[in-house]
């Protein structure tokens, strides 16, 4: 029996078809409703009970604390995946047989150079720019370097854009913080592994050899692929929206970068560890900074704590927790950050205003500890979250336009002025 949705506007019935997902879930499909009731539309600021899409690349269950990548749960993935699988996975909807992610490994590497030129507009940035601007700006102008990467007439064409960005992202990733730490730019290693050349191009000093930790390795995986893909995240649909005007995959990658900046989504992570050391800097204060975060008169937020889908643990914050504590150990470091965060974190679960409002720490508040104990500057941070996040950005971008999606141009309700006559300067 078909699933119907009945609305009554005005004292008339109108039916709409109920989408049912793979996990059971509900969807009114309201495709024909402005059609259907002669003008009438829908408000939902900030989206948060609408659907834009139809997607199988990622599922979340808010209230369970559940994240699947392609049906695989992330507990498995981060524990036993590589970053360059769980690429593959989220782009291509399979885990790889291993000539195909060689495949994939080497068709990366081959498109990993990155222009020269590029290299000018890096160093027409200021040495304090934030990180995240440049990689933007960067990310935006592989466009200029690789024209015909816009226009995708064929499979092929688009898995060259695809295997280009994958190459070139961590390049100019590297650089931005190269650039920040006055170190001079690397270009990569073809014969090293994805995450190998990764870390080498992130922490190789001109002077010394370099040869990646396996702690330094394992910690770097884990945290790409807790970051890989989060469903329609402010972010992603930033880059489905762009892209669904036919816009290359460059520059909707660089809008998503954009998006992701802000403190209230990626740019938390950097806000969490400035939040931290503000109460470490406070003597531990942490009764302080609660109250601020719970005084409506107070713009303060407790960074790192929240989540729009999540009304439980983030999935991924568990994992970062553990693995934040065993980096720390293993490099022998000892953060008093890392207990400000666990003081914090006990307080405010415990708190009646957190627990009634279901707030929990999400991915950004022990992310930050581990990127500290690896060196990386904290205006980093989110350009660390953005080189996670970029497998699972291609991958629903690719999903959008595979499917024809129509193009982005949510309606309105007007609230402003009635039609009124024009006044001269005159007479105003
Ligand atoms: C990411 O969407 C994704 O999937 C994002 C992400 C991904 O992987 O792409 O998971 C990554 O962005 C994680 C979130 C990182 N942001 C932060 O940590 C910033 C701090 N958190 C918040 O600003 C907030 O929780 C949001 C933005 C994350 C979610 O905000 P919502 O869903 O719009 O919730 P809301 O603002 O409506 O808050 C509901 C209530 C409000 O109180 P009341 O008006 O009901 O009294 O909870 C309060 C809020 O004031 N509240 C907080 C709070 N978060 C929400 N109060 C204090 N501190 C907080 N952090």
């Amino acid at each position: 029996m078909s699933k119907t949705a009945v609305l009554e506007i005005e004292g008339k019935k109108y039916e709409f078809p109920l989408e049912v997902g793979s996990e059971k879930e509900l969807a009114i499909d309201i495709k024909q409703l402005r059609g259907a009731t002669n003008g009438v539309t829908t408000i939902d600021p900030g989206f948060k009970n609408t659907g834009s899409c139809k997607s199988a690349i990622t599922f979340l269950d808010g209230e369970q604390g559940i994240l699947r990548y392609r049906g695989y749960a992330i507990e498995d993935l981060a524990e036993k995946a590589s970053f360059l699988e769980v690429s593959y996975l989220l782009i291509f909807g399979e885990l790889p047989t291993k000539v195909q992610l060689d495949k994939f490994e080497q068709d990366i590497k081959d498109q990993s150079l990155v222009d020269e030129d590029v290299h000018k507009i890096l160093d027409a940035f200021p040495k304090n720019a934030h990180p995240m601007g440049v990689l933007s700006s960067l990310t935006s102008a592989l466009t200029a370097f690789n024209p015909k990467s816009v226009e995708y007439s064929s499979a092929d064409d688009m898995y060259k854009a695809i295997v280009m960005l994958m190459g070139k992202f961590p390049v100019l990733v590297s650089w931005c913080m190269r650039k920040m730490k006055g170190l001079p730019l690397d270009f990569g290693d073809v014969d090293l592994g994805y995450e190998e050349n990764f870390a080498m191009m992130m922490f190789k000093r001109p002077n010394k050899q370099y040869k990646a930790s396996k702690v330094v390795l394992d910690a770097l995986d884990k945290l790409l692929i807790l970051h890989a893909d989060h469903e329609q995240n402010c972010s992603t649909s930033t880059v489905r929206i762009v892209g669904s005007s036919h816009a290359g995959l460059f520059a909707s990658i660089s809008a998503g970068i954009s998006a992701l900046w802000g403190p209230l989504h990626g740019g938390a992570n950097q806000a969490v560890i400035e939040m931290l050391e503000a109460i470490k800097n406070d003597g531990g204060d942490y009764e302080k900074y609660i109250a601020k975060a719970k005084d409506k008169n107070d713009p303060f937020r407790l960074m790192g704590f929240g989540h729009r889908v999540y009304k439980n643990f983030d999935p991924r914050a568990k994992i970062i927790k553990v693995a934040a504590e065993q980096v720390l150990n293993d490099l022998g470091i000892e953060d008093p950050v890392l207990d400000v965060a666990k003081g914090l974190s006990d307080v405010a679960l415990n708190d009646e205003y957190f627990k009634s409002r279901n707030l929990y720490p999400n991915v950004d508040f022990y992310s930050g500890i581990i990127y500290r104990a690896l060196g990386i500057p904290v205006e980093m941070f989110t350009v660390l979250f953005a080189m996670g996040r970029l497998p699972g950005w291609i991958a629903q971008w690719k999903e959008m336009r595979e499917n024809k999606e129509p193009i982005g141009r949510p309606r309105q309700l007007y609230v402003g002025e009635p039609l009124r006559p024009y006044v001269s300067i005159e007479n105003r």
